[in-house]
């Protein structure tokens, strides 16, 4: 099965892929981590990747589809959950022309107050991916990751004035991708479905759990 789950900065695409890919037995590939890893490279590349997130702007869609183009084709053959990606309509025609099956589109919906919450107060385990928010979902204990230990750290996004930039690049983006989605699922065998993303993290897993099974 293969899944794009869509939403905007801090509507929980990460922290709801956690749960999908362990139910389903799937990969999941973000593009905002792969991102965050390449733009640790001290290279030209790595330089401008860092420069484009630090102004909440859209990586350009040639960068990201040159780095996520293995992954893509690399994935489980139990399939993927695409975290992130595809953001504008270029890049989902690129993904539409590897001629890999979508299954569902799954778009997570939510209101803007509640995105500013989110974001200020995430938690990060940067080798793992894995999400943690001070308050809705802490660690079990202060700053450290419940696995590993490691430290948890805040993403150098995740301000007031850069996710004002995010939300920008989303707006701007974002119908012109839901209007090609919608017709693909009245073209072609693919479901998409919009979800209310305002309410805790267990119902919105239930939601997708009932899209999915
Ligand atoms: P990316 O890392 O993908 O950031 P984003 O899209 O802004 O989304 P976030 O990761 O901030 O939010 P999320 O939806 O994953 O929410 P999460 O589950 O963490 O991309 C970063 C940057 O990379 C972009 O700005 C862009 O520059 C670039 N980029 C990435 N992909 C690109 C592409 N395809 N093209 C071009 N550029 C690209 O949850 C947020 C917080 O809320 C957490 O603390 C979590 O614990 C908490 N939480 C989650 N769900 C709930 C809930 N139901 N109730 C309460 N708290 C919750
Ligand atoms: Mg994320």
């Amino acid at each position: 099965m293969n899944i794009i789950l869509l939403g905007a900065p801090g509507s929980g695409k990460g922290t709801q892929a956690q749960f999908i890919i362990k139910e389903y037995g799937i990969k999941r590939i973000s593009t905002g981590d792969i991102l965050r890893s390449s733009s640790k490279k001290n290279n030209i590349l790595g330089k401008k990747i860092t420069s484009i997130i630090k102004q909440g702007k859209l990586v350009s869609d040639k960068i990201v589809i040159q780095l996520i183009e293995d992954s893509i084709k690399k994935h489980s053959s139990k399939g993927f959950l695409l975290d992130g990606f595809p953001r504008t309509v270029f890049q989902a025609i690129a993904l539409k022309q590897t001629l890999i099956k979508i299954d569902h589109v799954i778009d997570l919906i939510i209101s803007n107050d509640e995105i500013i919450k989110r974001i200020t107060g995430r938690l990060m385990h940067v080798p793992s991916g894995r999400i943690y928010h001070k308050v809705y979902n802490p660690p079990k204990y202060n700053h450290k990751d419940d696995i590993t230990g490691d430290d948890l750290i805040c993403r150098e996004d995740d301000n007031e004035y850069i996710i004002k930039n995010r939300l920008s690049e989303y707006y701007k983006f974002n119908k012109l991708l839901i209007n090609f989605y919608t017709k693909e699922s009245q073209l072609n065998n693919l479901s998409y479905n919009q979800v209310n993303a305002n309410s805790s993290i267990i119902t919105i897993n239930q939601k997708l759990k009932k899209i999915l099974d």
